[in-house]
């Protein structure tokens, strides 16, 4: 068991943003990426797509004999997590809304909190209920303010990452965040670390911006332990990676490697078609 690959899934470019932190947290693990490039984005898609997309990523995923889900798409995770853990068959599925939801009620001083996601995720308000539970949870009373940011998904995807389109954009959307005075950001779609530097320079030093897959990677340590599933575990070999999108890997992998800092294998297609196959 230790030594099965854990599976990472998000509609493109931003699960890598999750990757970045599970190779500091857990640097021995192997893992299984896959983007769903072809059907991106799914921030602006309604429920049910979206649903359907989360239960054929799961299965693509769990053809790989993975030990464990990550669900690195605030999009999937706030709407059909449910479904990802019906496919999972008892492996452990983590999401990325409870573990940041905890952190942000720890870090904010004011109690007023800021979320920023895709259109499905906002529209969902899985975040303000997450953080209100937390807040009595910590009895602590906070405030949320949320605003759905669906062009920081396709200004990521491009890696326009300190373009100035980025910047008027990021200032026109998170206007009314800063008028709200929230002194912590939560940062609710995986795509977005990737424009951290643009939206923490439009926020300001003041807020604190909390990135969900670096907590959610915090839960995933500690879960592998609790499960004695740890791929430190056992004597170890190199973790192999594989890196699987669905369109043409075109600029994935640049991209990726880009973000992480860190080369990545190269990109594999696969394609739908009632069952995953990989692309002729
Ligand atoms: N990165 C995803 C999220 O966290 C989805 C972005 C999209 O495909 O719209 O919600």
């Amino acid at each position: 068991m230790p030594d099965r690959p854990i599976g990472v899934f998000d509609s493109g470019i931003g699960g890598m943003t999750v990757v970045k932190e599970l190779f500091t947290t857990v640097p021995n693990e192997s893992i299984v990426y896959f983007g769903d490039t072809a059907r991106l984005p799914y921030g602006t898609k309604s429920v049910e797509t979206v649903r359907r997309y989360a239960r054929e990523d799961a299965e693509l995923l769990m053809s790989y004999d993975v030990k464990m889900i990550i669900v690195a798409c605030n999009t999937v995770s706030a709407t059909a997590l449910d479904e990802v853990e019906r496919i999972a068959k008892g492996v452990p599925v983590i999401g990325m809304i409870g573990p940041c939801a905890k952190e942000a009620v720890q870090v904010t001083k004011n109690g007023r909190i800021g979320i920023i996601g895709t259109e499905a995720t906002i529209a969902s308000g899985a975040y303000d209920a997450a953080i209100a539970e937390e807040a009595r949870r910590q009895s602590k009373p906070c405030e949320t303010f949320s605003k759905a940011c669906p062009l920081f998904v396709p200004l990521a995807e491009e890696g326009w990452t300190s373009h100035v389109a980025t910047e008027v954009i990021a200032e026109e959307y998170l206007r009314d965040l800063n008028v709200k005075e929230i002194d912590t950001l939560i940062l609710g779609c995986t795509h977005y670390p990737v424009l951290a530097d643009v939206i923490q320079r439009t926020m300001g030093a003041r807020v604190t911006l909390i990135n969900s897959g670096a907590m959610a990677a915090m839960l995933v340590a500690e879960m592998l332990r609790l499960e004695y599933i740890a791929g430190d575990d056992i004597q170890h070999t190199a973790p192999h990676h594989t890196l699987l999108v669905s369109d043409i890997p075109r600029k994935f992998q640049a991209i990726g490697e880009r973000f992480l800092g860190h080369p990545l294998p190269e990109a594999r297609q696969v394609v739908w078609e009632e069952s995953w196959t990989a692309a002729r």
